[in-house]
């Protein structure tokens, strides 16, 4: 089968190969087709990977092309993990929000949503070249903000299905803390994309979580540089992305003092970038651990897998509600554990959510199709809606300062600006 990488040039895309090459035997690649617009990382990428495949004896070939119109022709699938400005546009969504007293994050909060405007219309774009030239390609987005991202895709009738590592990651965490191997592990996972809780840790079926905590909470806590107390009072694991939430104001203060992760990544991309430009490197470098995509591949190919060879097992991933968690609307996409087949993931049913997840799940829900609206309608004004409705801004001044200087920051990568 052909893969094609959207966004093949980023220093992730070792991180993939490595998964393929591993892997080879779950999920059979013939050609791997890197796509960017960028022709010096494309390059660098295509001659890293291919390094990488021939120390692994692994028979794909590496194809590059720099438009999708060239790339996903024929593809049984296309992986989206593109990044529309790069790291510099991802500076500007972390630290302009902190001027007005709220979160810098690229995919939470005012952040997020200059990240969804900017996306949105490409992925949309692309999509439609997939449809045309590889109709019965699965789409798997890893691109943030997977869980609007992924609504954009299904609402607009794309076979697509939405990708995050925090389930995967806690996965592994929770079998390295049990002293087990991870296949032996699942996630009582509910939520949105990066606004997620463990609720449930099963080890072989029987749910461990309370001896878990009790056990670990200041180890795991400390990974998500949270308190042990307040996992221990949620009797659940969030992850870490509910920092922004639970910390706002302390996470703020910490922003304010400290680099952006927009700079530090840049300058991990420099060193990466550097390391792949060298013929004698073929293998993964240590550096790129010190990035937030541990495990990305391995949940790639398992989905991928499940989808192309309809294998029916259970995995985490960004969907269709459809009824799933009633309080939401039946369109909205949700992150739970689904069945992944031929047909796509259709999501297990989830226990009652408490009130204590329900009411920010549905406030970030309503902000998310809101978001959308904004992204593929345009206009400041939705923007401020949009701005409005969401949890960690609200305010009626902030949100349209925000939208105001958001909108400008971003003028080149709108469409309709
Ligand atoms: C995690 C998230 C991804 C996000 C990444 C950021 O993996 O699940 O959605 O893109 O972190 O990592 P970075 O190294 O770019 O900060
Ligand atoms: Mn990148
Ligand atoms: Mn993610």
């Amino acid at each position: 089968m052909k893969l094609a990488v959207v966004g093949g040039g980023s220093t992730y895309t070792p991180e993939l190969i490595d998964g393929f090459a591993r892997l080879r035997d779950e999920l059979p690649l013939s050609e791997i087709a890197l796509v960017d617009p960028d022709e010096r990382r494309l390059g660098l990428l295509a001659g890293m990977a291919t390094r990488m495949l021939a120390r692994a004896g692994h028979p794909a070939r590496v194809t590059t092309a720099t438009r999708a119109e060239e790339g996903v022709e024929g593809a049984g699938a296309v992986l989206l993990q593109l990044r529309v400005g790069g790291q510099a546009a991802r500076d500007v969504d972390e630290t302009l929000p902190l001027e007005c007293g709220c979160v810098g994050q690229e995919t939470t909060g005012a952040g997020g949503l200059a990240k969804a405007l900017r996306t949105v219309p490409l992925v949309l774009d692309i999509a439609e070249t997939v449809r045309r030239l590889a109709p019965d390609a699965w789409i798997v987005d890893f691109t943030n903000p997977v869980g609007i991202v992924t609504k954009a895709l299904l609402d607009a009738g794309h076979r697509a299905i939405g990708l995050c590592n925090v389930a995967i990651g806690f996965q592994r965490r929770f079998a390295a803390a049990l002293g087990v191997a991870p296949e032996r592990v699942s996630l009582g996972h509910v939520g949105l994309n990066h606004l997620t809780w463990e609720r449930a840790v099963y080890l072989d079926g029987e749910d461990v979580l309370p001896g878990v905590l009790a056990d670990h909470a200041e180890e795991i806590a400390a990974d998500l540089s949270m308190p042990g107390w307040l996992l221990r009072r949620l009797g659940s694991v969030p992850s870490y992305y509910l920092r922004y939430f639970y910390l706002h104001d302390a996470v703020v203060e910490e922003q304010r003092t400290k680099p952006s992760r927009a700079a530090e990544v840049a300058a991990m991309e420099s060193a990466l970038l550097e390391m792949y430009g060298d013929p004698s490197v073929d293998t993964k470098p240590e550096l790129l651990e010190k990035r937030g995509g541990a495990f990305y591949s391995e949940a790639a190919v398992a989905l991928v897998a499940s989808l192309v060879g309809d294998r029916g097992d259970v995995q985490v991933v960004n969907a269709r509600n459809g009824g799933t968690l009633p309080f939401l609307d039946d369109d909205a996409v949700i992150e739970v554990p689904a069945r992944v087949d031929a047909r796509g993931a259709t999501p297990l049913p989830v226990d009652p959510v408490e009130p204590l997840y329900r009411g920010l799940i549905a406030h970030v829900s309503a902000y998310e199709s809101l978001a959308l609206d904004a992204a593929i309608q345009g206009g400041e004004e939705r923007v401020r809606d949009a701005l409005l409705a969401h949890p960690l801004i609200g305010q009626a001044g902030p949100a349209d300062e925000l939208a105001r200087r958001l909108v400008d920051a971003n003028r080149s990568f709108l469409p309709w600006a």
